[in-house]
């Protein structure tokens, strides 16, 4: 099959580069990675995997001899028409996204016209005409453009390259729109060929969506915990009507990553940019911010002021199965409860250094049970797997104080209060 597929270049090696990377090199494409950082690129070359993703390290070794990793864009642009753009798009001060990334990548190319930018990187509506201007203004209009945005969730990223529930493919019918889509055939997913501008909306809109759907639930969870409903049963009920779906529809401490947020905030922007007042999406991330701070006054209940109390926070990553901290709601609760004069220790299986970096007067304990030993109170906020594993016996026995919050609803309640602790959930 290697033989008729065609090479590929990825510029951005993050989390969706690589998986994109690896994904097409499974599917029997070379593939020529850029990245500029230089670091990044000698732990790739040498077959380590830079970040914690499940698969990602196994999948690429499998692929070694099809993938290749360099600083120069040289080698990618003389074996590739494809250029697949996976650079970081971080929200800046205002909420916009930052696009110098991926100008940096648009400026460095250079006039051609068997070439195609793929972007993938999440951009707002409009970015991929605004480049395709910029390459006609600087003599480059033979350069071809396509909006392929990505929708993997971190993970469970390469699973969801390889059976993705849709590709979405934006151009203006050109040979690169076709090149793309004969691509992702093998995969047999859904297509989605549209306009540009259309793709680009698609997956604004659809992470916009996904974080509405959390924020609802979340305000349903609070007026639970006021009426005395039970919110893990409301959300099956209502999930079991298949025009809403049981999915996005667990109540917590709201959603961190280093995609919804930013993307919100981006299409806010985009709309008010454009004159249109998104007024759902200012509640969406309003109720959002209130969730990640209701941890405090649920200890607040319990433990009354909070000075001097140790608080352990168990699992501090975004989500599980990732080291991703971008966003992390851990990182708001260590900060409030530091300011409330708490001290906080944390414990998470993947994330510790890379959240040590960032949570300044956290103490990283080596596991849970080290990390909830004399604390007044736990706080679950990532629910890691082994987490379910915790011998609440043996808690109650290390912990000074009996307070156990369940930011995620993860926990059995009946075991949890069976040991003598006391169990607070969200909307329950
Ligand atoms: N992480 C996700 O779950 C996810 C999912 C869907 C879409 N996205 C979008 O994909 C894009 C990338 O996200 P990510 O999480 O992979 O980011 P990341 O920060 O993990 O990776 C970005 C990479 O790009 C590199 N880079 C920056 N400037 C470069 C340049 N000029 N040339 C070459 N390389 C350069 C960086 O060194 C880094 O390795 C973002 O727009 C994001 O919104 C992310």
């Amino acid at each position: 099959m290697s033989h008729d597929r065609e090479p590929i270049a990825v510029i951005g090696t993050g989390y969706v580069g690589l998986v994109t990377a690896a994904g097409f090199a499974e599917l029997g494409n070379e593939v020529w990675c850029v990245d500029v950082d230089a670091e990044k690129v000698a732990q790739l070359q040498r077959g380590e995997v830079p970040i914690y993703e499940p698969g990602l390290e196994e999948s690429l070794a499998r692929s070694r001899g099809r993938l290749h990793f360099s600083t120069e864009l040289g080698p990618a642009l003389e074996h590739a028409r494809l250029l697949f753009v996976a650079v970081g798009t971080p929200p800046t001060y205002s909420g916009d996204a930052d696009l110098s990334a991926v100008h940096a990548v648009v400026d460095a190319m250079p006039a051609s016209d068997h070439h195609a930018l793929v972007m993938k990187s999440t951009v707002p509506v409009g970015t991929g005409a605004a480049i395709k201007r910029v390459f006609t203004e600087r003599g480059k209009s033979g350069f071809a453009y396509v909006s392929c945005p990505e929708f993997l969730k971190e993970g469970t990223a390469l699973e969801d390259f390889l059976r993705p529930d849709r590709v979405v493919v934006g151009d203006d019918g050109d040979w690169a729109g076709d090149a793309v889509v004969e691509l992702y055939a093998p995969l047999q997913a859904p297509l989605v060929r549209t306009d540009i501008r259309s793709a680009e909306m698609v997956k604004l809109a659809a992470n916009a969506f996904l974080a509405t759907k959390i924020s609802f639930i979340n305000e349903i969870a609070n007026v639970c915990e006021e009426t005395g409903a039970d919110v893990l049963e409301v959300a099956r009920g209502m999930g079991l009507d298949r025009r809403i779906g049981s999915h996005f529809l667990r109540p917590g401490i709201g959603y961190g990553g280093s995609c919804f947020p930013k993307d919100v905030s981006a299409l806010k922007q985009l709309a008010g940019n454009s004159g249109y007042h998104f007024q759902l999406l200012t509640a969406v991330i309003e109720v959002n911010e209130l969730q990640k701070r209701r941890v405090m006054s649920k200890l607040q209940k319990h433990l009354g002021s909070l000075v001097g109390a140790t608080v352990a926070l168990l699992g501090v990553a975004f989500k599980p199965q990732t080291d991703d901290m971008r966003e992390a709601s851990s990182l708001v609760l260590a900060a409030r409860l530091q300011a409330d004069g708490a001290r906080v220790r944390a414990y998470d299986p993947v994330a510790s250094e890379e959240a040590s970096k960032l949570m300044r007067g956290v103490e990283f304990a080596g596991s849970a049970l080290e990390a909830i030993t004399d604390a007044d109170a736990c706080v679950l906020v990532t629910e890691w797997s082994e987490f379910a594993e915790l011998d609440f016996a043996e808690v109650a026995r290390r912990m000074r104080g009996k307070v156990v919050i369940d930011g995620r609803n993860f926990f059995d309640r009946a075991t949890v209060q069976g040991a003598g602790l006391t169990y607070e959930g969200i909307g329950r």
